[in-house]
């Protein structure tokens, strides 16, 4: 889980690879570097640990050459600590030749004990450094086919970078399980593990596929299998503008995509509703099948798992048919019961996710539709799901997912209706209004974030408190949980999400005047219900901040602070709380000087694999893309000629 740039053209490269790397930093940020051939073909490599801002500094004090040719690399440690030595670019004994590497390289133990006994040397302690040395052991003076003979023995994930002196004029790239699009210019050309790097210079993109790598000029993109074999190459526009990846004056990414959230369910709502009438283009499923699907499981992780609990909840009321949800790290390791009558729900921001991606492979070889909600247009998921229902939320950039989670939730209302629609298990009439209100969403956003100010200063009240509880009951119990990973994800401060009816089995123990416990309680079917728990925590001097339905006199006696929110429909209420839940995390955090754009430790989005190997279910997807990476070793000399070092 790291971010990967590359450049070749006629411009300076230095500031466009510091520049887009910066737009990665959210895939990690614990050590970064750059490798480029200077204008007499020398490789130059600055690496530093520490935010993109040390390797800035280095350089300053390092000045570094023009060069037009280079990579670049922010890194989320995995094997190694974060260190100079351990950053990226890593390169051969020589020298020669520099890798960035996004991924885990499985055998490199194996590798590298291997090259160890041809007397290469080892300098870093990660996993990445045997593919420089690879590629230079076999190297015979064609780069492409150097890499292509490496990458058969690779097992793993990765998406990568590769320069050479060389061949100073020539940036080779490729790809298995982990991100990489290419960005075509005007005589010049990009790689990047996500669209945002490289939308100030050009909204063409190759999408590169697992199993193929690609070979650029600052003129051409040429595409191969690892086996050789040309591949047609293919360019997409990319449809969201340059500013989407701009701050755009807002102090944060998250700030910005809280207050994007509108905007996005408005569009979704256009995309998908036509006067009145749902259309889920996409699915890939036929009205038929979906009469017949007999249980639903959604698979997800993190944020995306949460959106898919209020799913279950708003499915099950409104279609009567049964849904599991599973964290996708729990579901791919439990031989669960699945079949052709399940539909799959695989829902991710990124659509890269390791686990989930796993978890939807696991599902679909056992027979079941795999359908993916997801945000990335041409991830991996999309790519593999029968059916890819996008949610078009723009790039997320904020590490703390936001509109992510409310697209999540509105294509769930959305899937949730067409599937009621279909099995008629709902009153037209109901139908229409729940329509109505969602049409309506949009302005409701507007009308919470106009109060922007007043959540801050709640916020800001409450952020001494060192220790948080988040409650909710029904379609709000999820909501209880994304509300306390937001806090706990950005501000660091202990906080337990709980249904609320749990209380009593135990969280009740930790209420004392030291806690503060946000309590979930818009107008709805459990409203006393709550009422009740938030007397309980007041009888123990706990603090008290509800987020209930305007006008709401009872809640006003009881609670400390109250965020008011729209009334809608109660099984709609997950949309409009999660907006103070979202503005509350984000103002504690700030208030407690915590760094909201990088939070430590942890990076979107997962693709790192822990455990098993990915490559039995992922080979069942895509025979023949990994018969040619893992069968194949006959290499045929590529007849491409690369310009020798000038
Ligand atoms: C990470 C991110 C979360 C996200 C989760 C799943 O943990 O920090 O914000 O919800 O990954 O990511 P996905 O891209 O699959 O939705």
């Amino acid at each position: 889980m790291c971010g990967i740039v590359g450049y070749v053209g006629s411009k300076d490269a230095l500031p466009i690879l510091i520049e887009s790397l910066k737009k990665l930093e959210y895939r990690g940020y614990d050590s970064s570097g750059v490798g480029f051939l200077d204008h007499k073909a020398n490789l130059v490599v600055r690496k530093s640990k520490g935010k993109i801002r040390n390797l800035e500094e280095l350089i300053r004090t390092q000045p570094v050459p023009f060069a037009h040719t280079g990579i670049s690399h922010t890194r989320w440690a995995t094997h190694g600590f974060p260190s100079d030595i351990n950053s990226h670019p890593h390169t051969d004994s020589k020298h020669h030749i520099a890798v960035v590497h996004n991924g885990i390289i499985e055998n490199y133990q194996e590798l590298r004990e291997e090259l160890k006994k041809k007397g290469v040397k080892f300098v870093s302690e990660t996993d990445s450094e045997v593919i420089p040395q690879l590629i230079a052991s076999v190297y015979k003076g064609d780069l492409a086919q150097a890499v292509r003979q490496t990458l058969l023995r690779l097992k793993g994930t990765f998406a990568l970078g590769v320069i050479s002196r060389d061949n100073p004029d020539c940036l080779v790239a490729a790809r298995v399980g982990s991100p990489l699009i290419i960005g075509v210019g005007d005589g010049e050309n990009f790689i990047a593990s996500d669209v945002p790097a490289i939308l100030d210079y050009t909204r063409r993109v190759i999408y590169l596929q697992d199993g193929q790598m690609a070979v650029l000029s600052k003129t051409s993109q040429e595409l191969f299998t690892f086996d050789g074999k040309k591949v047609k190459v293919k360019i997409d526009t990319v449809s969201f503008s340059v500013t989407a990846a701009r701050k755009e004056g807002y102090a944060h990414f998250m700030l910005k995509e809280i207050h994007e959230q509108p905007l996005v369910l408005e569009q979704m709502i256009n995309l998908r509703l036509k006067n009145g009438k749902l259309t889920l283009e996409g699915l890939g499923i036929s009205d038929d099948s979906l009469k017949n699907i007999r249980k639903i499981l959604v698979v997800a992780c993190g944020t995306a798992y949460h959106a898919g609990m209020v799913g279950k909840y708003i499915i099950e009321n409104l279609v009567r048919l049964p849904v599991e949800v599973d964290t996708s790290s729990e579901y791919r390791y439990r031989d669960p019961l699945v079949d052709r009558h399940t539909l799959v729900l695989a829902v991710s921001q990124s659509g890269e996710t390791a686990d989930t991606l796993a978890a939807a492979r696991e599902a679909h070889a056992k027979g079941a539709k795999v359908i993916a909600i997801c945000n990335v247009v041409g991830s991996s998921l999309a790519r593999e799901a029968d059916g890819i229902l996008y949610t078009y939320a723009g790039p997320e950039i904020g590490v703390a997912s936001t509109k992510a989670y409310s697209a999540q939730l509105m294509m769930f209302y959305l899937i949730a209706l067409k599937l009621a629609q279909l099995r008629k298990t709902l009153p037209p009439k109901r139908s229409k209004e729940l329509i109505s209100q969602l049409t309506n969403m949009p302005s409701l956003y507007k009308e919470i974030l106009r109060n922007t100010q007043h959540i801050q200063k709640i916020a800001e009240a409450n952020s001494h408190f060192g220790c948080f509880l988040f409650l909710g009951r029904h379609v709000n119990y999820p909501s209880a949980l994304e509300g306390a990973l937001k806090l706990k994800e950005i501000s660091y401060i202990p906080a337990e999400g709980y249904a609320a009816g749990e209380m009593k089995h135990g969280p009740i123990a930790l209420i004392d005047e030291y806690r503060a416990v946000v309590c979930i309680n818009p107008q709805s079917h459990v409203y006393e219900k709550m009422a009740s728990n938030i007397q309980e925590i007041r009888a123990r001097k706990g603090n008290v901040i509800a987020i209930a339905t305007q006008g709401d006199v009872q809640v006003k006696h009881n609670a400390d602070f109250v965020v008011e929110i729209p009334l809608t429909d109660e099984l709609l209420s997950p949309l409009t709380v999660i907006l103070p839940l979202q503005l509350l995390a984000y103002f504690i955090a700030l208030k407690r000087g915590c760094y909201v754009a990088h939070p430590r430790i942890f990076a979107k989005p997962l693709t790192v694999v822990s455990g098993p190997s990915m490559l039995g279910p992922v080979r069942y997807l895509h025979p023949g893309n990994f018969n040619a990476i893992y069968r194949l070793n006959t290499h045929r000399q590529s007849k491409r000629h690369h310009p020798a070092r000038h």
